[in-house]
């Protein structure tokens, strides 16, 4: 299944910037992940990016004083990465590597101050605690981590009822996964509960937040809402 989630992302990789930037909805949902960031990152933090993809966020967090190691499945996301920090000129501060989050014992750095994972690449993985399982080994001691998941709930695709649509309003229920399709290529992808992850952690971590990302108002791939509805767009938000 791994090498499908790879293939799939290596195709995506060629448009996955371009996508984002004509999409507003993503835009905005990265917009709260940063401002929930910058309130738990301290100076000086040195932080493990794990499915950095492009590195939007690497970039972004280089650029405010952080040092990244950033991770990921796919070269295709990493050679973008790659070009980005050459033409930015950060490779004093950002780091990356070809890996698998569930081969953390495999890294070439440890000693994080925070783990943090954006945009649903852990919801490539079945079980959480394939990953978190490593945690305690590659952050400090009082590390700190923020893991942006797609819950098996959404309230967007359960009104889809009262349109008729049965099958999309409870497709993140399927007990074995949920297929998706990325650029032609099928893979399984799991819907993890904040249950399922602090059960993934362990009694080693303390749970400081729990923040919605797009809870009432559409996701990314409703990128038309926006434009045609703004008013109601600004309420959802
Ligand atoms: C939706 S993209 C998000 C990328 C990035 N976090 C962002 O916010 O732009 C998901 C990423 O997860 C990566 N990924 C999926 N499974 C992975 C794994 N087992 N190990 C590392 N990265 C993985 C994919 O290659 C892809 O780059």
């Amino acid at each position: 299944m791994l090498e499908e989630v790879k293939e799939a992302f290596n195709r995506q990789s060629e448009m996955f910037d371009q996508y984002e930037e004509q999409n507003e909805i993503l835009k905005r949902l990265r917009t709260v992940v940063r401002k929930h960031l910058l309130r738990h990152i301290k100076n000086g933090d040195r932080i493990l990016g794990l499915n950095a993809g492009t590195g939007i966020d690497a970039i972004y967090l280089a650029e405010n004083g952080f040092q990244v190691h950033a991770i990921d499945l796919s070269e295709g996301m990493l050679n973008k990465l790659e070009a980005k920090i050459n033409s930015y000129g950060l490779k004093d501060k950002i780091s990356f590597e070809l890996l698998s989050f569930t081969e953390l014992d495999k890294l070439c750095k440890n000693n994080f101050d925070y783990i943090f994972s954006n945009f649903g690449g852990l919801n490539c993985v079945e079980n959480l605690s394939e990953v978190t399982k490593h945690f305690n080994k590659i952050l400090k001691p009082e590390g700190r981590l923020t893991l942006v998941i797609m819950p098996p709930l959404s309230l967007w695709e359960i009104a889809l009822i009262l349109k008729g649509k049965f099958n999309p309003a409870f497709r993140r229920l399927h007990k074995n996964g949920t297929e998706a399709n990325i650029e032609g290529i099928k893979f399984t992808t799991h819907y993890h509960s904040l249950k399922n992850l602090r059960q993934a952690l362990g009694y080693g971590f303390q749970l400081i937040e729990v923040q919605g990302l797009a809870s009432v108002s559409p996701p990314p791939y409703a990128d038309k809402f926006p434009k045609h509805h703004p008013r109601l767009y600004k309420h959802l938000q």
